[in-house]
């Protein structure tokens, strides 16, 4: 029986008592360890991302399994939990990717799994599966109506979905058509784009622009008065909004709000869960923003657009990807492809080339375009070779960190030839990890009624708690 899921979110955990539904994280590099007790009827799931913090700082606990793991065990027995009862699954710590020198050498999730299993052995907690390492991701699964946990990988999923496979390979033309019938974008977006990427843009000129479009006006309205930003008063102007919540923040929410739109929301395509595909435009965009601003090479806000409208052309190629399942998903698994080989063979133009059919429909900056074309293939860009080097970077950490469960690839390598043209190392971005923008998502990607995230307190609910 299928009940509905509650998703637990990078750096977060969730614990409960016995009801009709499933936690479950998705797990790129991070583990997760789903903990139950079946006697005491209460379990639950903690999505960590890293083994031990950096310095003496901790942000968030749940993101560090040395500071996470002994506090979701504390939980689960403040909860109702006797610690010899405690069971545990474990998964993830996937490198999403060909392993390469660079992987080796960071190895994170390898690094978490032994953190986690220390702990486990201190505690003396009976481990009843353990399955890290590889190269897809995976999602943990605890059934909290018998607390059962389940581990699969992503790519299995597509694979063995069961659906009659007459897929016909695609006219270049059909697919062209195809950007016709995308809903376009208001000039005023596509102008605020060019906005953000040009940084002569002022604030009072941004707020001209947004008064002009009445729909635009509402939301930016709406959001100023919005339980998101402290409400010591109503207020009903545009240049009252735009100084609450600040330009930056006001074209973010603008433009999320209009590229989620026009992202499917479908969970058969390239996404294996519900909106997977906004997800993770969103997490890179705000991780390529901070890795612009940590770098110091680049414009944040160059980083952040960058980052949000790089996989553009899997809008039209998604309805191809759900239609060729699970052939799709069978050539992905072949180590020696990568993503856009696969959708060249099946589809004959790879999400790249689709996603410039957009940009050029939608006349987005040069810097845009060339993000699109080269974001797979940095090295082969001419152009604008920094920011796209800082977008694919961040692509592959947003797949690693803070994935929406897509196959992005079976092969992303991040080679140090690469890190060198953007004056990084691999140590530099091992210290990166430690600042990803876990609450900044969740302030942009506000949390759906069935996900958690950062957890804060707990609370009682249905003879178990719930924490958030
Ligand atoms: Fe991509
Ligand atoms: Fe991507």
């Amino acid at each position: 029986m299928l009940y509905p899921n509650i998703i637990v979110r990078s750096g977060s955990s969730f614990i409960s008592g016995q009801q009709y539904k499933t936690l479950k994280a998705n797990l790129g590099s991070c583990i997760g360890i789903a903990m139950f007790d079946k006697t005491n009827k209460v379990g639950g799931i903690l999505h960590t991302l890293l083994p031990e913090p950096y310095s003496n700082f901790v942000d968030i606990e749940e993101k560090y399994a040395s500071t996470g793991l002994p506090k979701f065990i504390d939980e689960l027995i403040k909860a109702g939990a006797d610690i010899n009862c405690l069971e545990a699954c474990v998964a993830g710590g996937a490198f999403p990717g060909e392993p390469n020198n660079f992987d080796y050498y960071i190895n994170l999730g390898g690094k978490t799994a032994e953190k986690v299993s220390k702990i486990l052995n201190f505690y003396k907690i009976t481990i009843l599966q353990w399955e890290t390492g590889g190269f897809f991701s995976s999602y943990l699964t605890l059934n909290l109506s018998n607390f059962e946990a389940s581990i699969t990988p992503v790519i299995e999923d597509g694979i063995t979905m069961v659906q009659d496979c007459n897929f016909k390979k695609p006219e270049k033309t059909e697919i062209e058509e195809k950007a016709d019938s995308i809903k376009p974008i208001p000039q005023i977006v596509l102008k605020i784009i060019s906005m953000i990427n040009s940084s002569s843009a002022s604030l009072k000129e941004i707020g001209k622009e947004i008064k002009k479009d009445q729909v635009i006006s509402a939301k930016a309205l709406q959001l100023s008065n919005s339980a998101a930003f402290d409400r010591i008063y109503p207020i009903d102007t545009i240049d009252e909004a735009i100084l609450r919540i600040g330009e930056e923040n006001i074209l973010k929410y603008i433009l999320n709000h209009y590229i989620k739109e026009m992202f499917s929301s479908s969970e058969r395509g390239y996404s294996l869960c519900k909106g997977g595909l906004f997800h993770h435009s969103l997490s890179t965009a705000l991780i390529n923003e901070k890795l612009c601003a940590f770098t110091g090479v680049e414009s944040p806000q160059t980083g952040y657009t960058a980052g949000l409208l790089h996989d553009l052309g899997k809008i039209l190629l998604d309805q191809y990807v759900s239609d060729s399942r699970p052939l799709f998903y069978r050539e992905l698994v072949k180590q020696t492809k990568n993503i856009t080989d696969v959708e060249q063979e099946l589809f004959g133009m790879d999400h790249s080339e689709a996603g410039l059919i957009i940009a050029k429909k939608w006349k987005l900056p040069q810097v845009i375009h060339d993000v699109i074309k080269f974001h797979h293939n940095p090295e082969k860009a001419e152009k604008n070779k920094i920011i796209i080097i800082l977008t694919h970077i961040s692509d592959i950490l947003s797949s690693w960190y803070m994935t929406g469960v897509l196959p992005e690839s079976s092969k992303i390598d991040i080679t140090l030839d690469i890190l060198e043209k953007v004056s990084l190392t691999p140590q530099k971005i091992l210290e990166f990890t430690h600042k990803l923008p876990l609450k900044e998502f969740s302030a942009l990607f506000p949390l759906q009624l069935n996900e958690v995230s950062g957890k804060k307190e707990c609370v009682k609910v249905d003879g178990g708690v719930l924490c958030h």
